[in-house]
């Protein structure tokens, strides 16, 4: 049975779907990034994944399915998770759309019991997934036990220094510790971009640089790439966020061996 939080949280991004969708519309990123991939990508993703033509990748927590389809231009097979059923029909027609051949699986990313072991040649998840997700641990584990020994973790997530701050124009006032997890609770209508009170409950958990590198470590993993990137602050942000870094990228290989541990020669941490 579904943990009470993420069926929450599920509800909401059901009711949210359609607002989210014409919020994508609106950049038109999905109909370009199969075709120019760097517009969802990074370069150090790029040069991770500049083989993965023909290989199978999940994307998990796929919201928008920006990266999917950016996947899927780079001659991926994918297979698109989400545990929105409305998120992923939308992004069903997209993919017809688009001409691609997607793999569409509703699945909560702590149980992706609906797959096999070692299934994957890179899972990558991020793009304000784990906010969602009560148990971080259990996430990832459960992201590393359907990979291929020798397959790529890619987590590309918001920074956790940008959640922290207060609603404002000019001056950057904490609002939550770095340190409080949460949930955070909230009461919102489904216009997700508008942040309109309503009342459909929404969960949030705000989780620190260490929680996502310690997680990752805790699984049959070693550490390649912990890289922080971006500078550029949206109107939703709504605070000053200038000179924060936007995203946290770590890149991890399952290991071949049980318990290999991390190879020191391959970690280039650049905190
Ligand atoms: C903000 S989107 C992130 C994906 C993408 N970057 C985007 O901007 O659309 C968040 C997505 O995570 C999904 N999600 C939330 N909790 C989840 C969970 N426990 N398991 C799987 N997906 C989840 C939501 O349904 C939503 O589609």
């Amino acid at each position: 049975m579904m943990n009470k939080i993420h069926l929450e949280n599920k509800k909401y991004w059901d009711a949210a779907a359609k607002l989210w969708a014409k919020g994508a519309d609106s950049r038109g990123t999905w109909k370009r990034c199969s075709q120019e991939p760097h517009l969802v990508l990074c370069d150090k993703e790029l040069e991770y994944l500049s083989d993965v033509c023909g290989k199978r990748v999940c994307v998990l927590g796929s919201g928008d399915n920006e990266v999917v389809f950016a996947l899927a231009g780079l001659g991926s097979v994918v297979t698109s998770v989400d545990i929105s059923q409305n998120q992923l029909d939308i992004a069903e027609e997209r993919a017809k759309e688009l001409g691609f051949s997607i793999s569409f699986v509703q699945a909560d990313v702590t149980d992706l019991s609906t797959f096999e072991c070692g299934c994957f040649d890179v899972v990558y998840t991020g793009g304000h997934v784990v906010v969602w997700v009560t148990d971080l641990q259990t996430y990832y584990l459960e992201a590393v036990r359907i990979l291929k020994p020798g397959g790529l973790l890619i987590v590309n997530e918001y920074h956790p220094f940008r959640r922290i701050w207060k609603e404002s124009q000019d001056t950057l006032i904490v609002e939550s510790s770095y340190f409080k997890r949460g949930p955070f609770e909230y009461d919102l209508s489904e216009d997700i971009l508008g942040k309109k009170p309503g009342a459909l409950k929404s969960y949030e958990f705000h989780w620190t640089v260490g929680d996502y590198i310690s997680a990752v470590m805790k699984t049959d993993c070693h550490l390649l790439l912990i890289h922080e990137h971006g500078e550029e602050v949206a109107d939703w942000e709504g605070a000053p966020l200038q000179g924060l870094p936007e995203f946290l990228l770590i890149i991890a290989r399952k290991n071949v061996e049980q318990s290999a541990g991390a190879d020191s020669e391959d970690v280039a941490a650049q905190l």
